[in-house]
């Protein structure tokens, strides 16, 4: 058992709690980010943007690209398959951003990027890996920026990469290394192997930040006990329950708290994330995009079928409004709920999708892996 680290270093940033809100395409906007620091300490991690699309200006690349006032640490998470674009991107972070942690995405499972040679993929290429993460070290280094990466196990359990992974993030002046518990072919289902995470603690000197399946705080606790880790990366738990960050916060400073908010605190939550989305977005993109929060949040409550059908398609604050308020504000918290699985899980995938020969050499130094400007579809 290893004492509960209170906080984490990551090169030249101090987070005041070892807790690092996942970076989830469609999910991390600065909407969602503001709403989750207000409750507690930690560093909240931006969507995925990609290096190219920020190096050409890409329109998209650009709206994601957004902080709230109240943002005070800025962390990005970027993708990107070639160490020039790379650190272009970086530099362009740093300079004109100011960001002040960068995060490189070397976990995406999604075929359409794995099949390119991102994302989970690219780590079976150590040499591949090496540049990029040199190229952006570098980059970085002139504005006392840390980078950071996030990986997976591997490709599959008989092609597994996070530990070379680490050694090399280490080598290269990585500053920590976050490790989602599954393979690719795993993508969401099965249980995250926090084993495989005490492993990587053991193999490098670097931070690890663990990942999976934290469901509550007493996970997270739990997590690093088991694990060893620096700190913890919380994705689908806190859909829909942004208030775990207080309570992750509490766990860490030595306070159990579990937070179990009546149906009306969960809806003066969902007023909130709502109108922070319309501030950042404008008003009808804003309610646009708070809908697939709906059904998270009302997890396990008995709210009815219409409420719910038409919250989902709510398309003003004042509409939502007159919705919440058909609410019953006085339900208590749902706590079967506790503890358990929200956000995507589906199955593993039959087959990896890679680009032709990639399993043949585990170098790829030099190889010229065409990049997506837009591509948003992340972990
Ligand atoms: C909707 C969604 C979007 C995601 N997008 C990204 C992403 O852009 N970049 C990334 O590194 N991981 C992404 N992930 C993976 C999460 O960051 C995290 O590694 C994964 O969900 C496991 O952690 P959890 O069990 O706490 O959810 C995404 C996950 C979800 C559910």
């Amino acid at each position: 058992m290893t004492a509960v680290p209170a906080s984490l270093t990551l090169g030249s940033l101090r987070v005041e709690t070892p807790v690092v809100l996942a970076p989830m395409a469609g999910i991390t906007n600065a909407a969602y980010r503001r709403l989750c620091a207000e409750q507690g300490a930690g560093l909240y991690v931006s969507e995925m943007i990609t290096s190219r699309g920020l190096v050409e200006g890409d329109e998209t690349t650009q709206k994601m690209l957004v902080f709230d006032e109240l943002e005070t640490v800025r962390s990005v998470q970027l993708y990107g398959t070639d160490p020039v674009y790379i650190g272009k991107a970086v530099e362009i972070l740093c300079a004109d951003h100011g960001v002040a942690h960068v995060d490189l995405n070397f976990g995406c499972p999604v075929p359409k990027v794995t099949r390119k040679g991102g994302g989970g993929a690219l780590p079976w290429k150590r040499g591949l890996l090496g540049e990029i993460l040199t190229s952006a070290v570098a980059a970085a280094a002139p504005y006392d920026v840390p980078v950071t990466m996030k990986t997976r196990k591997g490709l599959d359990d008989d092609h597994l990469t996070y530990l070379d992974a680490g050694r090399i993030a280490q080598e290269t002046g990585v500053a920590a290394i976050a490790l989602h518990g599954r393979t690719v072919q795993q993508a969401y289902s099965g249980e995250a192997d926090w084993d495989a995470i005490a492993a990587l603690v053991a193999h490098v000197d670097i931070p690890v930040l663990g990942n999976g399946d934290i469901w509550e705080a007493a996970d997270a606790l739990r997590m690093v006990a088991q694990t060893g880790a620096a700190g913890v990366v919380v994705g689908r738990g806190c859909l829909g329950r942004p208030w775990l960050f207080r309570d992750l916060a509490a766990a860490f400073h030595g306070d159990d708290v579990a937070t179990l908010p009546t149906l009306g605190e969960v809806r003066t939550m969902m007023r909130r994330h709502a109108e922070l989305l319309s501030e950042h977005m404008g008003e009808e993109r804003g309610c646009k995009e708070f809908r697939k929060h709906v059904s998270w949040y009302l997890k396990g409550f008995g709210a009815g079928g219409d409420l719910r059908h038409r919250l989902a398609l709510v398309d003003s604050l004042a509409t939502l409004d007159d919705l919440l308020a058909g609410l019953d504000a006085d339900e208590p918290f749902p706590v079967r709920e506790l503890g358990t699985p929200r956000g995507r899980q589906g199955s593993p995938r039959s087959r990896v999708a890679l680009p032709e020969g990639w399993l043949d050499d585990t170098d790829g130094r030099g190889a010229h892996l065409r990049e997506d400007t837009s591509e948003t579809t992340g972990g």
